[in-house]
């Protein structure tokens, strides 16, 4: 099993080194190596994709990624902004399927902002699509031109799909849901934008071929809503590029921090990169607090989904709730009468499971 691991900038290199810790507990034949993305790249190579880098991603059979970005490369030229490493290799790899789970541990149950009763035994995923939508859409720019008599700079973005993407995403879905509660809720905006009546139309037809899965469309600002009133009305949800980016950011708060969630992103072989949901949290890097449970949940998602290993996925992921259960808490999930420990002593608690 051949890992490459891509630590990242900003807390990327703390949490990664815990997950890689917990990997290497599962005393499994594992071949990991290390490369640069991100702003990391930037400074050493000059490029945040660098030609090893792509092509340690290619020989893998999985990636396993911190995190990229930071204040540092705010101001870079867009294509050395750091984030460029990340969509050039789920570009790249064809890696279009993000499943984002969003589940509440119980022992977490206070540290969500919503009322317990609401958010207690959450458990829901979102199936984001990744590789097209408004992110990719050509054509794209800034110029200055004239609009309304005057010279105005102006922005724009197209947002575009093609039937194949809409179809491989919502199968997908569909394929999860089957193996969950066999409820999916595709969101879009259909009564504004064509592309989305297209998605509308494709999920119907896709339907035919899951008649146990009971499907809903839902307008992705009600989606936004009703995720924060009753999200527990949802079992599986799949919507595209731009609104799967910002809904799964909002279910993540559910569940009390972003600190806790692990994400796969998929190409059609199952091979994957598996991240934390969350950025590079600049604020609070090179201070052994940020919390590593993100990570090493992804790593479990990696054993599930790469490399068909469910044994090890729960390994993880039952240490992970055993070190809750234990008290354990870094301080993004902190709260009085537990213990608050740093990113390095978590990784710890988690291999004393282990
Ligand atoms: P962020 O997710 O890095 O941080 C948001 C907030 O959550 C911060 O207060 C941070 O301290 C906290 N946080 C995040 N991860 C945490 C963890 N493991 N433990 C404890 N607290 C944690 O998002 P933000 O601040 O919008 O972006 C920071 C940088 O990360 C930017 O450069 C952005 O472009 C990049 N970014 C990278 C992503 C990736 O690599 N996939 C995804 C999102 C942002
Ligand atoms: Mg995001």
């Amino acid at each position: 099993m051949k890992i490459c691991v891509l630590p990242g900038d900003g807390i990327g290199p703390e949490i990664m080194a815990q997950a890689v810790r917990v990997l290497q507990a599962l005393d499994l034949k594992f071949e990991m190596e290390e490369g640069l993305v991100g702003g990391c790249a930037v400074d050493a190579a000059g490029t945040p994709l660098p030609e090893a880098t792509l092509k340690l991603a290619r020989e893998a059979d999985a990636i396993l990624l911190g995190a990229v970005g930071g204040p540092k490369w705010d101001t870079y030229p867009r294509d050395q902004r750091p984030e460029r490493g990340l969509l050039g290799i789920r570009k790249e790899l064809g890696l279009f399927a993000n499943l984002r789970p969003a589940i509440l541990y119980p022992e977490l149950a206070n540290a969500s902002t919503l009322k317990p009763e609401v958010v207690s035994g959450l458990d829901i995923l979102i199936v984001r699509e990744l590789t097209g939508d408004i992110y990719f859409g050509q054509p794209r720019g800034i110029e200055t031109r004239e609009v309304d008599g005057e010279n105005q700079r102006v922005g724009w973005n197209t947002m575009i799909y093609a039937e194949y993407e809409i179809r491989r995403i919502l199968r997908v879905a569909f394929e999860a849901a089957m193996k969950r509660g066999r409820r999916l809720c595709s969101v879009d905006k259909m009564n504004v934008l064509e592309t989305t009546q297209l998605w509308r139309d494709i999920a119907e037809e896709t339907k035919k071929d899951y008649p146990e899965v009971e499907l809903t469309h839902m307008l992705v600002d009600n989606a936004a809503m009703q995720l924060v009133r009753n999200p527990k009305q949802f079992d599986v949800m799949v919507t595209g590029n731009m609104f799967g980016d910002i809904l799964s950011d909002e279910a993540s708060m559910l569940t009390g921090s972003i600190g806790m969630l692990p994400s796969a992103s998929l190409n059609a072989d199952n091979k994957g990169m598996y991240e934390p949901s969350h950025g590079s949290a600049p604020d609070i890097a090179g201070r052994n607090v940020a919390n590593p449970l993100a990570t090493m949940l992804s790593a479990a998602m990696m054993m599930r989904y790469s490399f068909d290993d469910e044994a090890s996925a729960q390994r993880i992921e039952n240490a992970v709730k055993k070190v809750l259960a234990q008290g354990y808490r870094t301080g993004d999930i902190y709260e009085p009468g537990t213990r608050r420990v740093g990113t390095k002593e978590m990784g710890d608690a988690v291999l004393a499971v282990l």
